[in-house]
């Protein structure tokens, strides 16, 4: 069987790995994949868009093509691929919108009766003012599209509100035209993904992710810069109620307008002292929650993929996972979240341990060495049978790395690790 996989992130990297220990030993291509993935598919150097990715899989008779990132999926290349009679991992285009249109996405929250915080939808600056003065504050703006998790802005104040507003309507920065107010909710942070085959929901262990540059949850919002799975006090149960309340309604209510949802929904979720709220949904994998779950996952991935693809394939299964923690460090390059470094040498991979698993993002090949190439640059994942444990391993191959520059957050996991010791 021969499988392309569609990106070239950590996220993409992982997901071949985890093809890589698949019993049915598919042969794999990654498009356009990085310097790491080349060392376990066969990279296609094509763009990512969707007539190229197409005419590849035809003309590379592909069995199957997971696609990893959120743009493609919004493009419409599952229904592409599938029109020109490749089979397809990941939602439609019309089912990708419930991450493309926060607006969308709120529309449907509230017509399955999905907890998430209230708002208004802002269809104008003139409107977005009068809005303002009349909110309480903090108060959340975001922008309608796909921002690569930037076109969030939490604001303290009406005037940080006005500026947004500004930053929005006028320089148009993330090019939406609706812009959601959004009602600033309180709590720790969950992700929890799913795969769905258009009817069923089988929930995938739960992760917590890092999504500000600095310790402590300070500086700008980036892409990721952390994650750790599972997450203690969500077990089987717990697991089972969320998506009984979140992800479920959701894709019965897909399922009814007639656009099912196949792949993975991904519900990024705030834990209020009032219970789960959606702050939003993605329709694929998680960047970097995937470099935490799936190393975890003793189901075959490749498996549970297929049956996605079948409207009811998934009835009766089930996605299970190790006892062990894993826990994920990100190192980025120098300037990254508002700009990269690239070309910079990277040392020391040879001196991370077997058991330690290094997925690469943002590297290239020259003159025979790894060099940086973009901002997030490697995911470093150790396992550990506790988070303390997995949490000691991944810092401890992490430092081993170094490129001019690195960046990267040394309070991963610790909230686990006192959790866990506290219980
Ligand atoms: P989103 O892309 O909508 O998940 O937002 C990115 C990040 O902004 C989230 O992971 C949260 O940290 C924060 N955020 C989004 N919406 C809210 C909200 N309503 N209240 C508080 N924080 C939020
Ligand atoms: N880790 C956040 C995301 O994948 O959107």
């Amino acid at each position: 069987m021969r499988i392309l996989v569609v990106g070239s992130g950590g996220r993409e990297h992982a997901i071949v790995r985890s093809l890589v220990r698949s019993p049915a030993e598919p042969e794999l291509l990654c498009a356009p994949g990085n310097a790491g993935i080349a060392t376990d598919a066969r990279c296609l150097a094509i763009d990512g868009g969707v007539a190229a990715v197409v005419a590849a899989a035809v003309a590379e008779s592909c069995d199957l093509v997971i696609v990893g990132p959120e743009a493609p999926l919004v493009d419409g290349l599952v229904d592409a691929l599938e029109a020109a009679g490749v089979p397809a991992f990941g939602p439609s285009a019309e089912a990708a919108r419930l991450e493309g249109s926060k607006v969308h996405a709120k529309a449907l929250m509230a017509e399955a009766g999905v907890p998430t915080a209230g708002h208004a939808v802002l269809r104008s600056r003139t409107e977005a003012l009068e809005h303002l003065s009349c909110a309480s504050y903090p108060a959340v703006l975001k922008a309608d599209g796909l921002a690569a998790g930037k076109g969030v802005i939490i604001c303290a104040t009406e005037a940080e509100a006005r500026a947004a507003v500004e930053t929005f309507f006028v320089e148009r920065r993330f090019g939406a035209t609706e812009v959601v107010l959004e009602e600033y909710l309180e709590g720790e942070e969950l992700s929890l993904l799913a795969l769905c085959d258009g009817e069923n929901v089988v929930p995938l262990a739960p992760a917590q992710d890092y999504k500000r540059i600095f310790d402590g949850d300070r500086g700008p919002n980036t892409g990721g810069m952390g994650s750790y799975s599972p997450v203690p006090g969500f077990d089987a149960g717990r697991i089972e109620e969320i998506a009984d309340t979140v992800h479920r309604p959701i894709v019965e209510l897909l399922r009814r307008r007639g656009t099912p949802f196949h792949g993975v929904l991904y519900a990024g979720l705030m834990l209020t002292a009032g219970g789960p709220r959606v702050l939003e949904f993605n329709a694929r994998f998680g960047d970097p929650e995937t470099q935490a779950v799936l190393p975890r996952l003793t189901t075959d991935l490749l498996d549970l993929c297929l049956a996605s693809r079948e409207p009811g394939g998934l009835a009766g299964a089930e996605a299970a996972f190790a006892d062990d923690w894993d826990v994920t460090v990100v190192l980025a390059s120098a300037g990254y979240p508002e700009s990269s470094s690239s070309g910079d040498p990277i040392t020391g991979l040879d001196r991370v341990p077997e058991d330690v698993e290094v997925t690469h993002a943002g590297t290239a090949r020259s003159g025979g060495g790894l060099v940086t190439a973009g901002g997030r640059v490697l995911s470093v994942t150790g396992r550990g049978a506790t988070p303390g444990e997995a949490r000691e391993r991944a810092y401890a191959a992490a430092e081993l790395i170094e490129f001019e520059g690195k960046q990267m957050r040394t309070d991963i996991a610790a909230r686990a690790v006192q959790t866990a010791a506290a219980g």
